[in-house]
């Protein structure tokens, strides 16, 4: 089968199209015929093997110390069941599936358990469409719901509202009864405002950390703002939540317990079959929509991989695998 593959750490270029023997799912597992996936944050991090602030030893000791152990990337993905293995359930064979593989979906044909997240797909949503949420809309959910617990009438600021988290973090914020903030460039405002955000700051022509507005949450998407700067616009019990995190995040979410006051959260995502259906039930009720920026083909997935590590996508960046 031909797969997207990278036997070294390096720039997008180290990424390149092969023939490769297709996967057969052992027992408990699920095969897919992969039909759309992404490049996420996740994929070009792995590439480069650039890893945020402390995260780069356990992160090199995942994907490989000197080069990296598992070949093909690729979080997401959706298509359909092309084969069970032993004692897998469901999903039957050519059910429309998307999940969360976790790795292996820059290829033809993955496999996965098929007790993981793996759902059926909805009429309503195409394999590009279905492939464009889990990544960024299940981190959006696990982080808003689960670690910041978004209540009705909550007031939240979501930095980088229009990058592949932002854009799900914005929806997501809404759904949950909360007044969103959405920051990024000026050019993404009318996008970040027509997904559900009352108000926009433009980060190129103001500090929304400089503001009078008081937020129950800051959601940093991005890794844009430091806890320092986040406090000054966080109500006293408020949280800052950032996605990237480092020593120095471990250590301020230590000391804000001690002395009190305004609170930094630091958390990694879990992916669920249980959490794709919830995105799916808020698909159905016009509560969440995908947003792809851009499709390429698997064979200019170089251009893909360059594009999101330029970090001014606006959603998901899809390939197709035909
Ligand atoms: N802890 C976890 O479990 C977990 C889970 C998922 C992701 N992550 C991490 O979270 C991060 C989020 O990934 P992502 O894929 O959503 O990022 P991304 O798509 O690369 O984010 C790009 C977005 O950020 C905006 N942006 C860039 N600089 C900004 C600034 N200074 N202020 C405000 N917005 C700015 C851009 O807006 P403009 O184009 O308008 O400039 C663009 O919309 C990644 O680093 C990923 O590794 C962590």
């Amino acid at each position: 089968m031909k797969a997207a593959v990278y036997e070294r750490y390096g720039g997008p270029e180290v990424v390149r199209l092969a023939e490769i023997d297709r996967p057969a799912p052992a027992p408990g597992e699920v095969l897919v015929r992969v039909r759309a996936t992404s490049v996420t944050t996740a994929d070009w991090r792995m590439r480069a093997a650039a890893y945020p602030g402390i995260l780069w030893l356990p992160g090199r000791l995942m994907t490989g110390l000197t080069r990296p152990k598992n070949p093909v990337l690729g979080l997401e993905f959706a298509g359909e069941v092309a084969g069970l293995g032993e004692g897998a359930q469901a999903p039957a064979p050519g059910t429309r599936v998307f999940g969360f593989s976790g790795k292996g979906a820059h290829a033809e044909y993955l496999v996965m358990p098929a007790t993981g997240p793996v759902v059926e797909t909805p009429a309503g949503l195409s394999d590009e469409e279905a492939a464009a949420l889990p990544f960024g809309a299940l981190s959006a959910l696990v982080f808003l719901r689960d670690f910041a617990k978004v209540r009705p009438g909550q007031s939240v600021a979501v930095v980088g509202a229009s990058g592949g988290v932002g854009i799900y973090a914005v929806q997501i914020a809404r759904a949950l009864g909360a007044t969103v903030t959405g920051i990024a460039s000026g050019t993404n405002r009318d996008l970040v405002l027509e997904l559900g955000a009352e108000h926009f700051v433009d980060y190129r022509a103001e500090d929304f950390t400089d503001s009078l507005a008081r937020y129950d949450l800051v959601f940093d998407a991005v890794g844009a703002v430091d806890f320092a700067r986040a406090r000054r616009v966080l109500t006293p019990g408020g949280l800052f939540l950032p996605l990237n995190f480092g020593f120095r995040e471990m250590m301020q979410a230590l000391w804000a317990k001690i002395a009190g006051g305004p609170r930094l959260k630091i958390a990694t995502s879990g992916d669920s079959a249980a959490d794709l259906e919830v995105l799916k039930a808020m698909v159905a009720e016009g509560k969440l929509r995908p947003v792809i920026e851009r499709t390429y083909p698997l064979e200019r997935i170089a251009e893909a991989h360059a594009h999101v590590e330029a970090r001014h996508r606006k959603g998901a960046v899809i390939l197709t695998v035909p």
